[in-house]
């Protein structure tokens, strides 16, 4: 097999594919929570994206991505046989999930890609694990199975009611801290107004919150400041202190603001290339 070369792809909802890499130095050492960095073509953009799941044996990484500007469809565009022309990790530190017994995980979106290694870990660590899993719509809920397997329960929101309960991720989460407020710690992973929001809702509860940040990286080893993030006051940077950080403590509203800086450019790319935008 190739270097990097993709064994397997699928789409999982209109606009994400699950990829799966061969790349067996990285298939061996990743753990939760940490991510590779992968360029498709040699003059592409760096995009970082967390492990999905491994197999150790195959040597296969899996990656979950959302086609959302130009270099994720080209990524999207490439097809089973093809090699990327990088991946590099694993990058990150890995989740600390040692000693927990009951946990609230939840999924916004791709984000339950993210999540879902958390997820089980903690089920082989023999924990409690209760997942919220949020899309849009039922076609964008990803993992169902996968994590149905590796939970204690698991409790779908669509926005639009389409399956599962309707309403946010918070909904779901309110009550199941109104339920049993013994919860050793909440880890949620989606959009940044997601985790915005679930931290503010664990602050009132009391229940120590995780959550796993992706502000714009560009060399994922903490030499370019690229992904600095503002958390209790004090400069981190995600690549290298993080991703996951301690979402009582991250100023979300700066990063938000960070996050928009180049949608312009984004957007101008896109106009200059026809449009492929899936979202
Ligand atoms: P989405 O916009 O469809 O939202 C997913 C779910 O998040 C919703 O169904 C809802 O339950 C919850 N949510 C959204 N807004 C909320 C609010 N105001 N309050 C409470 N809950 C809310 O998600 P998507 O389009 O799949 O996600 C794309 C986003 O996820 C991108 O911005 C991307 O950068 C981010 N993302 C983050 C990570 C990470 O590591 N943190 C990884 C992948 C993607
Ligand atoms: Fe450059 Fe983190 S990506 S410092």
């Amino acid at each position: 097999m190739k270097k990097y070369e993709i064994v397997k792809k699928d789409l999982i909802t209109p606009n994400t594919y699950r990829m799966d890499i061969y790349a067996p130095r990285i298939a061996k050492k990743s753990l939760a929570g940490q991510f590779i960095i992968l360029r498709a073509t040699e003059d592409g953009e760096r995009i970082p994206l967390t492990t999905a799941d491994v197999d150790r044996e195959k040597g296969l990484v899996t990656i979950i991505f959302q086609m959302v500007g130009l270099s994720t469809n080209i990524l999207g565009g490439m097809n089973v046989g093809d090699a990327l022309h990088d991946f590099v990790g694993p990058l990150g530190r890995p989740s600390e999930l040692d000693g927990l017994k009951k946990v609230i995980c939840i999924g916004g979106g791709v984000g339950t890609a993210v999540v879902y290694p958390a997820v089980k870990q903690l089920h082989e660590n023999g924990a409690q694990v209760d997942v919220i899993v949020g899309a849009r719509n039922k076609e964008y809920v990803i993992l169902e199975d996968e994590i149905k397997k590796n939970s204690t329960h698991l409790y779908i929101t669509t926005d639009d009611g389409s399956y599962g309960r309707k309403g946010f991720v918070t909904d779901q989460l309110k009550d199941l801290l109104d339920k049993s407020n013994d919860y050793d710690e909440v880890i949620a992973i989606g959009p940044m107004i997601m985790m915005k929001f679930v931290s503010k809702l664990t602050k009132e509860y009391g229940v120590k919150t995780t959550v796993s940040l992706n502000p714009i990286m560009v060399d994922g080893t903490g030499m370019c400041g690229g992904c600095r993030v503002t958390v209790g006051g004090q400069v981190k940077y995600a690549c290298v202190d993080g991703p996951d950080f301690d979402g009582h403590e991250v100023d979300f509203d700066e990063l938000m603001k960070r996050q928009n800086t180049y949608t312009e450019e984004e957007k101008d790319k896109e106009r200059k290339c026809g449009g492929i935008y899936h979202d």
